[in-house]
């Protein structure tokens, strides 16, 4: 069974694809660390990440297997995260990666901004997790504190307010909810809640497309 998590930054959607995967026993790809490395690697590079042929160069040679995620998690690899992914020879070149990963026989959890979409439009169990972008804003302030980063909770807000803004205005793979997701509003939710909210949800999308 394949279940595809989209939504925006902060929304929670990436613990509730850890907490499914465990909960079903599939195993999970987080594609934001797709675009995080891609970055990553540009910008060990000394490159601009608005060079589309270097941009396809750093995702080619990813491998699933080398993210080094307290690297990856900060503030800055977001946003630069959301420069490479609008660029389309970058998200062709990873689609590739994140098929081959879905097309395993237990089936996947993968969470991102397309995974609905473009990557898995057949995927029997679609979520697209929301929450306000003050929400939001305010989990990634606590989640980037906890990881020694001194921000400043308006700057977090903005940073995610540009983002939302890029990511659903690219023309290739925007952030949008496939028509037939469910909706899942975290706003008033802790991760138990949403969990549970989550959980539910699938069990019932996967009894039906039984
Ligand atoms: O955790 P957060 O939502 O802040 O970030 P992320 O999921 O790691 O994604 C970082 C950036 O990568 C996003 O702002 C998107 O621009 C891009 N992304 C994408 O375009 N498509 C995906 N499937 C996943 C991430």
């Amino acid at each position: 069974m394949i279940i595809a998590i989209d939504g925006p930054a902060a929304s929670g959607k990436g613990t509730i694809a850890r907490r499914l995967a465990r909960h079903f026993q599939l195993p999970h790809l987080d594609t934001g660390l797709l675009y995080r490395a891609t970055a990553r690697v540009m910008l060990d590079h000394g490159q601009r990440l608005e060079d589309a042929d270097r941009a396809v160069a750093a995702a080619r040679g990813l491998a699933l297997t080398d993210f080094d995620e307290e690297r990856l998690r900060g503030a800055q690899m977001g946003e630069a995260a959301s420069i490479v992914a609008a660029i389309p020879q970058v998200r062709a070149v990873l689609l590739d990666l994140q098929r081959r990963f879905a097309s395993r026989p237990e089936g996947a959890v993968l969470d991102g901004r397309d995974i609905g979409t473009v990557i898995c439009p057949d995927a029997p169990v679609k979520l697209f997790v929301t929450a306000s972008p003050e929400t939001r804003a305010q989990r990634r302030a606590l989640e980037l504190r906890s990881r020694g980063e001194d921000v400043d909770y308006a700057d977090v807000l903005s940073d995610i307010r540009r983002r939302d803004e890029r990511d659903s205005a690219r023309s290739s793979a925007p952030l949008v909810a496939a028509p037939d997701a469910v909706l899942l509003d975290t706003s008033e939710l802790d991760i138990e809640g949403a969990v549970r909210a989550a959980v539910a949800i699938a069990e019932r999308a996967k009894a039906t497309s039984a």
